[in-house]
Parts: C-alpha cells; structure tokens; sequence
C-alpha cells in the first residue's frame, strides 16, 4: 500500500512529538510512524528531570550552563550546539509548562528544580539547582502532554509501523540523494507500506540493547542510526556510550540521579562515601563517567558489598516526604524488583548502560550531514537519541537528553517545514519495497538456523564485558572478533514463527541486525582511539590526548567493515582544560 505526506516522522519519543506538533501547526501534512504506541516511546522512561538555567531558586544563567554541558563532554562537545541548547533550553521549558505539564512547584508556584550531577553555579564553583522536574517521572510527564498537544493539533498517527528500510530520489542518500519516504511493515499483519515523503525525520532513540545490562527497553535497537548507516551515512562518535551510575542491581532498571541530587549517597562496604575520594568538590554529583568508573574501582578493589560486585544507594536519611513527594516511582521500583524498602535500607546498584553520545550526524538544524564538511542530505533530519549534533560529546550531564531532544525536535519539526515549502513530493520506483521485503521473507522461510535470542545474548555479553565502563585494546579486539563472528552467523538466523500477525520473533531478527551495525561501528570506533575521553575510559591510554584526538569520529559502511574518518570539534568560548571536579 502506498501513502503520501509531505513530512514523516519516524519514532514517537519527544524529539518526533514536539517535530510532529510543529508541522501540524504549520499547516504540513504530517504523519508519524512508531514501531510502538506512541505514550510507550522510551521518552517516558526519562526520571529526574529537564534542565533548564531558569534560576528559580538560585541565580544561574544559560552561559554557565553552556560551558558545564562542554566541560560535562570532555571538550568533545560542538560549542555552537551547546550554545543552542543552553539558550533553547530555557524557553522550550517555559512552552512545555504552558503546554500543561505538571511541573512539581515551588512554595510561590514557579517551576522546582533540583541539583543534578556536573550542573554548577558560575563555571564549576558549586552545585546549582537546573533540573526541572515532575516528581521522578519527568519524561513520562513530557510524553503525555505532547501526545496530548499532538491529537488537538491532529497529527496522523501509524503505531505499530515498523520501518524497515529509508527510499532515497537521485542517488543513495549518502551520495547526494534525497530523501524520498520510508518503507514501514505494518505488525498486525506483515504488510509492507510505502510512505512517499518529501521529508524524514529519524527519532528513533538509541541503542542501549546491545549491552546484557541496560536501562533501556527492548525496543532501543538503533534502527534509525543502522538503516541511515546501510544507506551512506556516517555515524558519529560511536565510541562514546553512558553507563549510568545507579542502576537496579542485576537488571539495570534505572534509579534516577535525581535520589542524589536530593542529597542521596553512593556508599561501599565499609559504608564509606566513597566519592569523596574522586571528586572532592561534587562527590555523588560529579558527571556520570566518574562515578560509573569510581564505581567498578571500588568493586575491583574489594570494597564491593560484601565483596560482590555491586554498591549501595542509599536515601534513608532523606525521610518519607522527600522520598514520597520526589522519588515515589523509583523508590518503588526497589520495592517491587529487589524486595527492599528504601525508607529502612540501602538499595543495590550497578553501574547501568543507559545512552548513546553519538549517532546519526546533524547540523543545528537537525538536517542530516554526511561527511566531514557538514555536506547536507537534502530532505533527511534526525534528532534526539538517534542524533548526533553533537551536544554531549564524550559524556552527556544528566537531563540534558531531556532538553536535547526538546529543543532540537522544535528545530526539527520547523526546519522541515521551511524545506517542505521548496520541494516537491518525490515518486518512489514501483519495486520500492522489494529488496526489503526479500530480506524479510528471506528469514521468515528459512527452515532451521541461529536463534535471535542466542545471537542477541552473546552479543550482549560481549559488549558489556569487553566494551563496557573500561576498556583495553585487548578487550576491544575480543569484542570485535565476537561482533564479527555473531554477524556471520546472523547470515543464517531463522524464526519459528513463519506467520505474519504480530510476528516480533521475526522483527526482534531484523532489530539483531541494527544493533550489530551499531555494536561493530562502536567496537571499531573505540578500538582506534587511542586516548581516555569522557565515557571513553582506555587502561592502556589512560590520558585524554588533544593533540591527536579532539576530533569527532564518522564511521562508514565499508566492504570489510565500518571504515573511520574524522571531522573537526567546534570549539566557540572554552578552550580545553584539564577535568576536575
Ligand atoms: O537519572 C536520571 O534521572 C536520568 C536522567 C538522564 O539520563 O538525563
């Protein structure tokens, strides 16, 4: 079946929903396509907060927020994107309030905020309170309202199309193409769609699912950044991946950072507090590298509880009206998961893989460029996870995800308005559906092979141990060789469901393939830099290196794997400097 829109979204997180507002709003035929329904987007798992440099408790200004953001990402951070967001940040906040989002308030009734990991007052001298927030369910709040603002404003929804392959005019995209539309499998019955589109969004969040232990849902298998990869483009900065520090032992559920900034302690087995050692000035509310990496020293050297390999949260003397007036949810998910109560006891935690740094490149208008020169791909836009503008460099500070993909999903949802005016709706070849559909039906019929979840386990597996908070070239060349092996089996993966309704066996086989595209542009990626920046920590490099290494990655799709170069920082204000905190 065919359709046809002048602008498609593809990923209904906040990035898509705030772009799919802005372009009903202007008047342009919009529909946006979710593999999901759309108020489960991974969006609404977001906890403790957006931030935002309004100074409603104390003064704070965007500038200081700017240069926390750039010194947050190790100096790898574009400064002119910082410097959008910063400014942005403040008033797409203001819009989302105005929107109807149930901010928790002030004694005056202004917007709360609260401390988060990195965020300081006057360049680095303290703590100060940017993150606004709903309780410890901030994203949930941002993904309500603006599916609400989106039905009022009548965007089309297509929920449960899962987009399968990206349709270019003029050549691929990564060679002067144009966007063109996208190819979507319908779940309910297997059918493939055409949507024509005279220009793409891609919102489809990250990629956390190729780590054993995440926080991210199932459906975080970079399919926006490994189709946009097998079609041309670039993706950037691979090598840089977030462990969030405090997640649910065993599972990595997330436990917000907000339970810290609330004045919550991160506590070893002799119940020291155990940043105190790494990060004299912040302690628990340095930046998340530093804390992940305090964490496993801790557990390395045998100060892990009881000599196991995890640590303790603990928020017990907060007292049960901070706890249930600012972090009801998480405290309940302790409850539910582990069996503990955080009023009484310290709750177990590990350092979690939680949020991709790089992606799909952009420029600040969230066009899609393909190379070192910022060439634009005409018609193609990314924002939020999926992108890479790049506004967190080598490690993003806690809720500026939140606010990235605000202010760059309103830039997004107006930008393509401005280009759908200039073009007109290109015409897919008629077979626009067929290689797709020949790969699909190709896993679907083959009798016997590899199974999705033992492919997708022994990837996980890998990636955590050998691609994780540490690395070494040694490790990283085990890692490699697993990712390269499990691909070549991949070649021959078979599902025991062969039939068409709500087959997720089979599309679980085709997001394994995404996620290996990511996992294999990581591994290389990391593997060839050789130096220790933000979340990229190498044992044998242990130092960060500007000389050689302040450079954004691209890695291409090349016939024996993902082929490097390198592109220019945008270095604006802060020069670099060495980190601490
Ligand atoms: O800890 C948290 O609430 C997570 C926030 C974020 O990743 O920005």
């Amino acid at each position: 079946m065919q359709h046809d829109f002048d602008a498609l979204i593809v990923g209904s997180g906040g990035a898509g929903l705030w772009a799919a507002l802005e372009l009903s709003r202007a008047g342009v035929r919009t529909a946006v396509l979710t593999k999901l329904y759309p108020t489960r987007s991974h969006t609404g798992a977001a906890q403790g907060g957006v931030c935002a440099a309004l100074g409603n408790l104390e003064e704070d200004h965007w500038e200081w927020h700017m240069f926390d953001t750039v010194k947050g990402g190790d100096y790898l951070v574009d400064q002119d994107a910082a410097e959008v967001l910063a400014r942005e940040a403040v008033e797409t906040v203001i819009e989302l309030e105005h929107m109807g989002l149930p901010f928790n308030r002030t004694p005056e009734g202004k917007i709360d905020q609260r401390l988060f990991g990195g965020h300081t007052r006057n360049f680095g001298e303290a703590p100060v309170k940017r993150a606004c927030f709903a309780a410890d369910r901030t994203g949930h709040m941002i993904l309500q309202t603006l599916y609400q603002q989106c039905i009022k404003a009548g965007v089309r929804f297509f929920d449960e199309y899962h987009v399968v392959d990206l349709l270019s005019e003029g050549g691929e995209l990564g060679s002067g193409g144009r966007a063109a539309g996208v190819v979507a499998y319908r779940i309910a019955d297997g059918e493939l769609h055409v949507f024509n589109a005279k220009a793409v969004l891609l919102a489809t969040g990250g990629f956390g699912r190729m780590f054993r232990i995440t926080s991210n849902a199932h459906s975080l298998t970079g399919d926006g950044a490994a189709l946009s990869y097998r079609h041309g483009i670039p993706l950037e900065d691979m090598e840089f991946y977030q462990f969030h520090p405090t997640g649910i032992y065993g599972i990595g559920i997330l436990l917000s950072e907000a339970a810290r900034g609330e004045g919550g302690y991160l506590l070893n087995d002799k119940g020291e507090r155990f940043m105190e050692r790494y990060a004299p000035r912040l302690k628990e509310l340095a930046p998340r590298d530093m804390v992940s990496r305090a964490e496993y020293i801790e557990i390395r050297e045998g100060r892990g509880i009881g000599g196991k390999d995890y640590l303790y949260l603990d928020v017990r003397h907060l007292g049960r009206a901070v706890i249930e007036e600012k972090l009801p949810d998480i405290t309940d998910f302790a409850r539910i998961y582990l069996g503990v109560e955080p009023l009484t006891e310290p709750v177990p935690i590990v350092p979690t893989a939680h949020y991709a740094m790089g992606g799909i490149p952009t420029n600040l208008e969230t066009e899609v460029v393909r190379d070192d020169v910022n060439t634009v791909v005409p018609g193609l836009f990314s924002a939020g996870e999926s992108a890479c503008v790049s506004v967190h460099g080598a490690n993003r500070l806690g809720t500026n995800s939140l606010v990235d993909l605000l202010v760059f999903g309103r830039r997004a949802g107006r930008r393509m308005a401005h280009y759908v005016r200039q073009v007109e709706l290109p015409h897919s070849e008629p077979g626009a559906a067929l290689a797709v559909g020949a790969e699909i039906q190709e896993i679907r019929e083959r009798p016997a092979g590899e199974s999705v979840s033992r492919l997708r386990t022994e990837l996980q597996a890998t990636m955590m141990d050998h691609c994780g908070v540490f690395r070494t070239s040694e490790m990283l060349s085990t890692a490699l060789a697993d990712v390269r092996s499990i691909r070549q089996r991949y070649g021959g993966v078979a599902v025991t469901d062969k039939g068409c309704v709500f087959n997720t066996e089979l599309l679980e086989a085709r997001e394994l393939g995404y996620l290996l595209d990511c996992a294999e542009t990581t591994v290389v990626a990391a593997l060839a830099r050789t130096e220790s920046r933000g979340a990229h920590s190498r044992e044998d490099y242990p130092e960060r290196d500007d000389a050689n290494w302040l450079k954004h990655s691209l890695a291409y799709r090349g016939e024996g794997g993902p082929e490097l170069r390198y592109k220019p920082v945008s270095i604006t204000r802060f020069e670099p400097k060495p980190r601490t905190y």
